[in-house]
């Protein structure tokens, strides 16, 4: 696994906005072969698509051949709710680039069988040929798309009730009144996001330190699912300096140490 350790938010985001920049331009997408791109909501990519913006704005990138796939969406809330994952990735990150709407795919939270929707994502997903780069955020209980604590390491997408902890952490976009955050989602499952051939996770802030420590310095266990990608063959957290607080220095030094040769930031 690779650790990123960044100053601040806006270096995170830098890094891994030019990190994607790059491996897209590197793989040198067509019709026939587009780069799948995995995407999260929350405000810890909100940074990152923020810069992609401006190096699609700069001419620096393409997303005509990118397909997108999101992680998860709530149930029962319109598409056009400001606090849907719809309306989120749109407003934040779609309308702003050149990414046809036909590559775009979120899980439908008010499809009419929820498991039938799910399994056709994972079917989509596969017909793709399966995920090149999945981002991905954490929610403060180490919690990966909506897999909560205690899911399974090796689920696939489907329906998941959230926890007190998750719709607390989220009721923050619902007028902070955790009465009007839906209780349940489809998510993908932590399996779904270990198959991507690479995972980039972002970690931002002191309120994440916990859930990092659990997920780099402990075993894997079903309670931080992050702690899965230490199992991936080419996982990555890239990280702002507060989320690193609860790292053991010795850690936080391995990290940095390793990366000493390759901290030159990215240039696009
Ligand atoms: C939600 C999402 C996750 C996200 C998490 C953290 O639970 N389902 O994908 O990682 O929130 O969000 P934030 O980045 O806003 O802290």
């Amino acid at each position: 696994m690779r650790m990123i350790i960044q100053k601040d938010y806006d270096a995170m985001s830098q890094w891994t906005a030019n990190y994607i920049v790059s491996k897209i331009n590197k793989f040198n997408p067509s019709q026939e072969k587009p780069f799948i791109l995995g995407l999260p909501t929350g405000s810890s990519p909100v940074g990152t698509y923020e810069k992609l913006i401006e190096h699609y704005k700069a001419g620096k990138i393409s997303f005509k051949n990118v397909i997108t796939f999101n992680m998860d969406e709530y149930i029962g809330i319109s598409e056009s709710h400001p606090e849907s994952y719809h309306y989120f990735m749109y407003s934040k990150f779609f309308n702003h680039i050149d990414i046809p709407k036909e590559n775009i795919n979120i899980l439908n939270g008010n499809a009419e069988d929820p498991e039938a929707e799910c399994a056709q994502y994972e079917e989509k997903i596969k017909k793709n040929g399966g995920i090149h780069l999945f981002l991905g955020g954490i929610g403060p209980d180490g919690h990966i798309a909506f897999n909560e604590p205690g899911s399974s390491l090796t689920s696939r997408t489907r329906v998941k009730t959230l926890t007190y902890d998750t719709i607390s952490a989220n009721a923050r976009f619902f007028g902070n009144d955790v009465k009007k955050v839906p209780h349940t989602a489809l998510t993908v499952g932590v399996g779904t996001v270990m198959d991507a051939k690479e995972v980039l996770i972002l970690v931002s802030g002191y309120a994440k330190a916990n859930a990092l420590q659990k997920g780099i310095e402990e075993g894997v266990n079903h309670m931080y699912t992050i702690s899965m990608l230490q199992l991936h063959p080419k996982g990555m957290v890239v990280c702002d300096e507060d989320a690193t607080m609860e790292l053991k220095v010795s850690t936080e030094r391995y990290f940095k140490d390793v990366e000493r040769f390759n901290l030159e930031p990215i240039t696009v």
